[in-house]
């Protein structure tokens, strides 16, 4: 299957390898665009609403105008996975750029935006998710607004290979000991039978699977709390755990060599991601968390 083969570019489905951006960019010269990664299960998206709707937030805060309406980006999404055969689990990327023309800092008015996208295969981590993993824990040096899905993310790529280079999956972001979320997910710390994680203000991205987890909790009776956790909290946390659209409910079970608890995934983490799966519908025999 040849998912990944025809991209979205602008109104048309082109070939990938046709794909050519001239080099004055404002993506690649400024970073100046902002994207969105949304989740494919079995062939159909998960939460592509939200993901439209914060693609549009993302670029009204930058003032990017984008050369369709919402329902045309819906439209043009769900075309891209039939052109594709999607049927697997996978995901697809997206990035609207403020277009190309000669290089200077403002934006010069009337010049149209880039948009492109993609589908590609991502199996789930099933091991990852039933095992938990290592993080470590970085300084958070991104900009003020964060909650802009913005294309500069050389801090998150300098935080998510530190975390590679220590054989860690995710990097931990702080800002004097506040931990804000991770290099590319949210985070979460379970206390005394309650979820803490940072308010959803400009200093951090508003995940989509975020928004999933405060319902979760509210349906299972587990109380939310959006309230900065610290370094040291981490310490005698019972459970720790992240989410995006790529690793769905992720068990954190070791922070900088310490073990979370008693080092395995947590039961209201398993709780909470058990109703992930069936919101997702993921099938049967592709769960990893027991059927309720
Ligand atoms: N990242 N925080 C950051 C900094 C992120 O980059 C992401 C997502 C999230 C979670 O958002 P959501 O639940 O909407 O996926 C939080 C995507 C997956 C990426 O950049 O690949």
């Amino acid at each position: 299957m040849a998912a990944y083969s025809i991209v979205l570019s602008q109104k048309d489905f082109v070939h990938r390898d046709s794909l050519a951006y001239p080099f004055e960019e404002r993506g690649l010269q400024f970073g100046d665009g902002v994207y969105e990664v949304i989740r494919i299960y079995q062939g159909s998206y998960y939460l592509l609403k939200e993901h439209v709707d914060r693609l549009f937030r993302s670029a009204e805060a930058i003032k990017l105008s984008l050369p369709f309406t919402k329902e045309e980006v819906t439209q043009l999404l769900v075309e891209l996975l039939e052109k594709n055969d999607m049927e697997n689990d996978g995901k697809v990327y997206l990035q609207a750029t403020r277009g190309s023309v000669k290089r200077d800092h403002h934006f010069p008015e009337g010049i149209e935006a880039n948009f492109y996208a993609y589908a590609e295969d991502l199996p789930r981590n099933k091991v990852a998710l039933q095992e938990g993993v290592k993080t470590l824990t970085t300084r958070d040096v991104r900009w003020e607004n964060c909650y802009i899905k913005s294309l500069n993310l050389l801090p998150n790529v300098m935080a998510k290979q530190e975390a590679k280079e220590q054989g860690c999956f995710e990097a931990i972001l702080h800002i004097d000991g506040l931990v804000t979320e991770c290099s590319s997910s949210n985070i979460y710390l379970i206390k005394d039978g309650k979820i803490y994680t940072f308010p959803a203000t400009k200093r951090i991205l508003h995940g989509c699977v975020r928004m999933r987890v405060e319902e979760f909790a509210h349906k299972l009776n587990i109380p939310f709390v959006e309230e900065a956790f610290t370094l040291e909290d981490i310490e005698t946390a019972d459970e720790l755990f992240l989410t995006s659209s790529t690793t769905e409910i992720m068990p954190i079970v070791e922070v900088d060599g310490k073990q979370v608890s008693d080092g395995s995934p947590g039961p209201l983490t398993k709780q909470l991601h058990a109703a992930y799966e069936d919101d997702a519908k993921i099938t049967a025999e592709d769960r990893v968390t027991q059927m309720a």
